[in-house]
């Protein structure tokens, strides 16, 4: 064993050093002078953004980068597991380890500002803005959410509205139901489709994460955008009893969930709805993406969609944005991939295959669908709410307290315990 071990390093070696002399002097023209790796200049783009629902979108943009710089070599790094599940992880290792990513996937808010710009790893874009002309191109609430003390930190790809309720629309019209607007509506729709025999509301919280999901829509739509936001500014305490309402709204709904919820992830749950087999569905409008380009459903034709119960006029904004960490091989050509990523040719090719808005203001909106123009819309005079699920709203580690409460929750359904470990989780909030 040690004697093949040997023999396979000495062949490795070999092979490294073979590919050092073509890899130091890098295609985009550019010496390193460090040649430990025959990685070093290749541009390596990490995300969680793998497989159905979430791949098209990023290869597209990647298409174009090739198309635009074919001398620069490209790697898609994408760790799998929705909203980061497992690629949080490994980029943070990444990160400790000096290892880091050329670029990668960050949401705009918290987790950019208090994580990675707080622990000194990103390097300022103001230049890159400035060059590209981009201060007026993007609207300034998004601007704020990827900046901290007045410097520009990660270039948006995209914006997700969270706050979406999806349904089937055979099975509303099979059964006399309206789309939902209120809590009260959605339960009672909830209890016409339960007693016809149609799960009401799919859910696939094998990732905890979906159910946090489907708890901030509560919390929005009980609370209003204002008091959402307090929560993580300290102005309102998590004992309010409008986040105990909230709560309890959280618990009625999960009520109506399929059995087997917490064996499927979020595309398994949105097939339920795809099928027929489930009503409704509460997910980010990756889920668009999921059902158009995966499993060629029509907009307005085979599903439907409405703000989740009293979020009407509110937008439950996640942003995925990109940056400069410090210290990699290659910055200028991390540059060139952030301004494709960030023109309108890169929006337009990346967005309507995800499902999310460009989060450019001057888009070509011949490129989107009914989804996209009235989400487009929406935007411009909603009230905005940051994503507490996805990064925006709070620092990573209250979100991950949030996650582990929630999935006790889930199973244990005890409302004040609940209430007790946000209380708790919420000293991690500045
Ligand atoms: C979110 C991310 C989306 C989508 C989703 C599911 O956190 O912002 O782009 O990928 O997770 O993985």
């Amino acid at each position: 064993m040690k004697g093949r071990l040997k023999s396979f390093t000495g062949w490795f070696l070999i092979l490294v050093l073979a590919l050092v002399p073509l890899s130091a002097c890098s295609s985009s023209g550019e010496t390193n002078g460090n040649s430990e790796s025959s990685n070093e200049e290749t541009l390596d783009i990490f995300s969680w953004w793998t497989g159905a629902g979430e791949e098209d979108g990023l290869n597209a943009l990647i298409d174009l980068f090739k198309e635009e710089y074919p001398d620069i070599e490209v790697e898609n790094a994408a760790v799998a597991g929705g909203a980061g599940t497992n690629a949080k992880a490994v980029l943070a290792s990444r990160m400790q380890g000096d290892d880091p990513p050329a670029t990668f996937q960050v949401h705009g808010g918290s987790e950019l500002n208090d994580g990675w710009v707080a622990a000194g790893k990103m390097e300022t874009l103001n230049d890159l803005y400035e060059s590209e002309g981009w201060e007026d191109k993007f609207p300034e609430d998004l601007i704020d959410l990827v900046s901290k003390d007045g410097d520009i930190y990660s270039v948006p790809v995209n914006i997700h509205r969270g706050n979406v309720l999806w349904y089937n629309t055979s099975v509303f019209e099979e059964n006399g139901v309206e789309p939902p607007t209120t809590f009260d509506e959605f339960f009672t729709a909830a209890d016409q489709l339960q007693e016809a025999g149609v799960t009401p509301l799919a859910l696939g919280d094998k990732e905890p994460w979906t159910a946090t999901h489907l708890f901030e829509t509560a919390l929005l739509g009980t609370l209003g955008a204002d008091d959402y936001k307090k929560l993580f500014t300290g102005e309102l305490a998590f004992s309010d009893p409008k986040v105990k309402e909230a709560a309890e709204n959280f618990k009625k709904m999960l009520s109506y969930v399929n059995e087997d919820h917490s064996s499927r992830n979020w595309q398994d749950a949105s097939q339920l709805v795809a099928d027929g087999e489930a009503a409704m569905n509460v997910m980010g409008d990756w889920a668009k993406g999921y059902f158009v380009n995966d499993l060629n459903l029509k907009v307005k034709e085979d599903f439907g969609w409405v703000a989740t119960p009293g979020t009407e006029g509110m937008f439950m904004v996640i942003t995925d944005t990109f940056g400069l960490p410090k210290g990699v091989a290659n910055p200028e050509d991390v540059k060139k991939f952030l301004s494709v990523l960030g023109s309108v040719e890169g929006q337009d090719a990346f967005n309507p295959l995800k499902g999310s808005i460009p989060a450019r203001v001057d888009a070509d909106l011949s490129n989107y669908d009914e989804y996209g123009k009235e989400t487009i819309e929406d935007f411009k005079s909603a009230s905005l709410a940051p994503s507490l699920a996805h990064g925006s709203a709070a620092p990573e580690g209250f979100v991950t307290k949030v996650n582990q409460a929630i999935n006790i929750f889930v199973t244990q359904q005890d409302v004040d315990q609940l209430i007790g470990s946000l209380e708790n989780a919420s000293g991690d909030l500045k």
